[in-house]
């Protein structure tokens, strides 16, 4: 059995899966015949529809994605704020029609658009929805009951008795399906996952937020117990994390419940599947086997040492709470869509300072403790930033500052970096993620990996939502990973390039 604090899985599987020069030179067929179908569905089992008519919450996007409701508050969400929940962060909320048929945007960005994660609902008795296990269904905005029952004693189980679980009237498993993802991006799927979790669940908790719910992510589980509550193929598809959701009294420790399989059928994606051992291996290194090994994942983060500035530097400039634009957080999430194309105008140092401050304030994580911690530093490629000179700078979340490492005009070399594209070259700012990957997969083991992409996905889902909220545009990017550490250094050396996230304006103005 692979062992998770063998860290060179992670290594291994991170070296591998690299993107360099000449990667686009070797495009990866595309074979659209054989394209995945972008939904699961069981086709025994009929959704029932969840309430359309959606509730507004109005609280600004902004609060919602920097804050989190404390745990003393009691709360339980009734079947309209779960619908509210389940569409702001997975529902479709555009849909295009293209030659090779249409495709369902949904409410979080997601590589490629393939929208690998897919939701199960693990709760008690709700306000009108009876205790159960359920799938959540995007194409019919509905609910497939699996199982029918109070099962959160499994995933307590699962958890080693986590706190939050335990007090969780509801929690909502995110799983990823391999092959969805990897038709088009193959064995670097498995940092997708991590990515397109992490969008969904920075939409997921701000709505959370903005409903007084308290929500926690939480990774360390055993993937086994976890997987079979689910029923999934744990060779196709894999819990990867979890959203405790509410507040209410504990259930008691439970001892381990026998599930059963309930071999229900679900429709193949493909005609064929492509195995791509490597993301497989990457999660089974990383996968979690006992109580002990789940109660050593939890307990402090490993705090990278971070040198204090030692160029010029730039304090951030968030405009006061009452300057702030006021745009309800449903609103900001269906108006969002990734950028397609930036004009070459700049944004305000007041409009990246917010995008910054509010994106940073901390991530209510199992991992990351205490709140606040952070696994990635963000560091910025600034091409039109009003105030600030064109070059590369690095973030002091602890401080409120920007570092000033070199002066230029890096268009061309953001362009490059950002896997020649255009869109990080027109960008006002490209955002990279680093992380010191030695320290962290030493703490966490392999697991620390899955960590630090999911941290990664929802900070950048949170930039996004920050961009939208003031009516600028964001995109999500993908990178030549060794060339992203060049650029950086010296102060970036041993880090590993992680993700991206360009800002700017996009050149077809927002509505
Ligand atoms: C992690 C991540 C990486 C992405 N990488 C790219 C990229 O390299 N190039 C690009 O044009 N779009 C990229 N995107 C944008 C997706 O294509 C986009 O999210 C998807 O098509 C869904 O559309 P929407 O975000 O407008 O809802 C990325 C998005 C995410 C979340």
């Amino acid at each position: 059995m692979p062992d998770n604090h063998n860290t060179e899985a992670a290594l291994a599987y991170h070296n591998a899966t690299k993107h360099s020069y000449g990667v686009r030179a070797h495009p990866h067929f595309l074979d659209f015949a054989n394209q995945p179908l972008p939904f699961k569905i069981y086709p025994s089992l009929d959704p029932s529809r969840l309430p359309g008519e959606m509730r507004q919450t109005g609280v600004a996007a902004l609060s919602a994605v920097a804050g989190s409701i404390a745990v003393e508050t009691t709360a339980s969400p009734d079947l309209k704020a779960v619908a509210q929940l389940l569409y702001l962060s997975a529902g479709i909320t555009r849909q295009r029609k293209y030659s090779g048929g249409e495709i369902y945007f949904r409410a979080a960005a997601c590589t490629g658009a393939l929208y690998e994660v897919e939701l199960y609902l693990v709760s008690g008795d709700l306000a009108d929805l009876p205790a159960g296990v359920y799938h959540f269904a995007p194409a019919e905005f509905g609910l497939r009951q699996l199982r029918a029952g109070d099962y959160r004693g499994v995933l307590l189980e699962a958890t080693g008795g986590e706190t939050s679980i335990a007090h969780a009237p509801l929690t909502i498993v995110c799983t990823c399906t391999y092959w969805r993802n990897a038709w088009k991006y193959q064995a670097r799927t498995y940092r997708h996952f991590g990515w397109d979790n992490g969008t969904l669940l920075a939409n997921l908790l701000a709505v959370a937020t903005a409903l007084g719910l308290p929500a926690k992510v939480v990774c360390g589980f055993m993937d086994a117990t976890v997987n079979r509550l689910l029923d999934v193929d744990s060779q196709r598809e894999v819990a990867f994390s979890l959203v405790a959701l509410g507040h209410v009294s504990p259930i008691p420790p439970q001892s381990p419940a026998k599930i059963s399989p309930l071999g229900l059928e679900t429709v193949p994606l493909s005609r064929n599947e492509v195995d791509y051992p490597l993301m497989r291996e990457m999660h089974a290194a990383s996968s979690l086997h006992s109580t002990e090994e789940v109660a050593a994942w939890r307990g402090l983060t490993p705090l990278a040492s971070f040198p204090p500035p030692a160029g010029s530097i730039f304090s951030l400039q968030p405009p006061s709470d009452v300057e702030m634009p006021r745009d309800p957080i449903e609103q900001v999430i269906l108006r969002r869509g990734s950028s397609r194309r930036f004009e070459r105008t700049p944004i305000s140092l007041s409009q990246l300072s917010t995008i910054l401050d509010r994106a940073s304030r901390g991530v209510p994580a199992d991992f990351l403790d205490p709140l606040g911690a952070q696994l990635n530093h963000l560091y910025l490629i600034v091409h039109a930033v009003e105030g600030l000179e064109p070059g590369a700078y690095v973030f002091h979340r602890d401080r409120g500052l920007l570092e000033f490492l070199k002066p230029g005009n890096f268009r061309d070399q953001a362009g490059y970096l950002g896997l020649e594209q255009q869109l990080p070259a027109d960008a006002a700012v490209d955002i990279f993620f680093l992380a010191d990957l030695r320290p962290i997969l030493q703490r966490f083991g392999n697991r620390g990996y899955r960590a630090v992409q999911l941290e990664a996905g929802i900070l950048g889902g949170k930039l996004y939502l920050a961009a939208y909220a003031q009516r600028l545009g964001a995109t999500g990017l993908t990178f030549y990973d060794d060339d992203v550490i060049r650029f950086f250094s010296p102060h970036a050396e041993n880090k590993s390039a992680i993700f991206l996230v360009a800002v700017g304006n996009s050149a077809k103005r927002q509505a």
